[in-house]
């Protein structure tokens, strides 16, 4: 059985660990006096080698993306980090920063050794207020330490609180102080990122992953995890579980073995359904406990990795209410730019308002999915696609239940034994 293994969350139990002294307690910041004395491609070659995929969804390789930035162009570099975090369900950026910022300001120092740049930008979402605290003390601290401001300079940006500002471009429009909405590409920020300028857009966790790998090595980090997905993950586990929370285990791990070293599914209840990478990721149902958790095994199975987002519903959720939920944020947080994502989304709570109110015909049904249909793949950029993910998915794996709300007029759950779906929403 695969277990848990703390690595970003190795010190996240002691009071202090936020702290510079406690950081610096268990060797923090050795990892960039180690980096800052190599050569900046050799740095790129090491991550590159350790098999580090970007945390923040997608999964692309993190040293092949430093790699694209252009050397010896006599243009400023910048590297941003995504810690907008807003997908229902997501949870691990949030609680990193929480407990160890410094591990975070040290990958930046790493990366844009790296990259050859001298700013760093945090973007964070300007909802979560005691992390700002928290991750600006910590900017605080390297500055006076002498940590910060001696090659490289870390800004944190709040943001308003939208999702769409987690999609790299539309952060990079809102940080240049545009409304947030995502570019068309090419050119990719790579080339002409933030100010036109070459960046990287990186995740929290991936930037925070950097000082293990220059500390302990490539062959370390290739040691965990499965053969393309390689490393540990933080794991973000919820909804009706026993121990909700974070759990850092080695890439493939599968969710029985994450609910066994948990505590499982609250008692007298069994597993219905379960996103295993945040809400735009299609939903698994209890014929998918033992999908290994990593890049390949999850899309292989027909979902995707995403933020390893894992919400958990027990046989009490109406499976329609939970997407209902879902697609009205999705609906909600769509940035209007393109039309697919735009009218799509504003159609699709329509209809499954109707459908979950028992007020539509099986015909519906068929629209839903012809919406979904004209929304994957011809939205601007991929929050159109993630917000047909639950729809889809749970039409293939509950068709019966959303006919059920139609036979019955109404929510065949009982409204009182079921907890339906809460704390969806941003
Ligand atoms: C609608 C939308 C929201 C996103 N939100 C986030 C986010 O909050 N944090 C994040 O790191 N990536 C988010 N992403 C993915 C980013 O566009 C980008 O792929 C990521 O920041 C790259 O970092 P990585 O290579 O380290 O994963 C989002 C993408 C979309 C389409």
């Amino acid at each position: 059985m695969t277990k848990l293994a703390p690595v970003l969350s190795a010190h996240w139990d002691e009071k202090d660990s936020f702290t510079l002294e406690a950081y610096k307690r268990h060797g923090g910041y050795k990892a960039s006096e180690k980096a800052l004395a190599m050569d900046p491609d050799a740095v790129i070659q090491l991550v590159k080698d350790s098999g580090l995929r970007g945390r923040g969804g997608a999964g692309f390789p993190t040293g092949m993306k430093w790699g694209f930035i252009p050397q010896g162009d006599n243009k400023d570099h910048y590297l941003v980090v995504n810690a907008d975090e807003s997908e229902p369900g997501t949870c691990k950026d949030t609680p990193l920063l929480m407990a160890n910022p410094h591990v975070l300001i040290e990958g930046c120092i790493i990366a844009c050794h790296a990259i050859r740049a001298k700013h760093a930008f945090i973007y964070i979402r300007g909802e979560v207020t005691h992390v700002v605290r928290r991750v600006n003390q910590a900017i605080a601290d390297a500055y006076a330490a002498g940590i910060l401001g001696n090659g490289v300079d870390v800004v944190l940006h709040i943001g308003a609180g939208a999702y769409i500002c987690g999609e790299e471009t539309a952060l990079l429009d809102s940080l240049e102080g545009f409304r947030g909405q995502p570019r068309l590409r090419p050119p990719f920020p790579a080339i002409a990122g933030l100010y036109a300028r070459p960046t990287v857009v990186n995740n929290v966790e991936s930037i925070s992953s950097v000082p293990a790998i220059v500390m302990n090595g490539a062959e370390w980090y290739q040691s965990m995890g499965t053969e393309k997905s390689k490393g540990t993950t933080l794991y973000s586990l919820s909804g009706h579980v026993v121990n909700p929370g974070q759990f850092e285990a080695p890439l493939g791990i599968t969710l029985r073995e994450i609910l066994e070293l948990s505590g499982g599914v609250r008692k007298g209840h069994k597993l219905k359904f379960w996103t295993p990478g945040g809400s735009s990721t299609p939903l698994f149902t209890d014929e998918h406990l033992d999908v290994p958790l990593d890049y390949e095994g999850v899309a292989a199975a027909g979902s995707m990795l995403g933020t390893k987002a894992l919400q958990i519903f027990d046989e009490t959720t109406c499976v329609v209410r939970a997407v209902l939920r879902w697609t009205e944020f999705y609906k909600h947080e769509s940035c209007g730019k393109c039309t697919p994502c735009r009218e799509g989304t504003w159609w699709l709570v329509q209809i499954l308002r109707d459908l979950e109110a028992g007020k539509g015909t099986e015909a519906d049904l068929a629209k839903l999915l012809d919406l979904c249909d004209n929304i994957m793949g011809r939205s601007f950029c991929a929050l159109g696609d993630g917000a047909t993910s639950p729809i889809t998915s749970s039409i293939k794996y509950f068709r019966d239940e959303y006919i059920a709300h139609l036979t019955n007029g109404g929510c065949p759950f009982d409204p009182v034994a079921s907890t339906l779906f809460v704390g969806a929403g941003a």
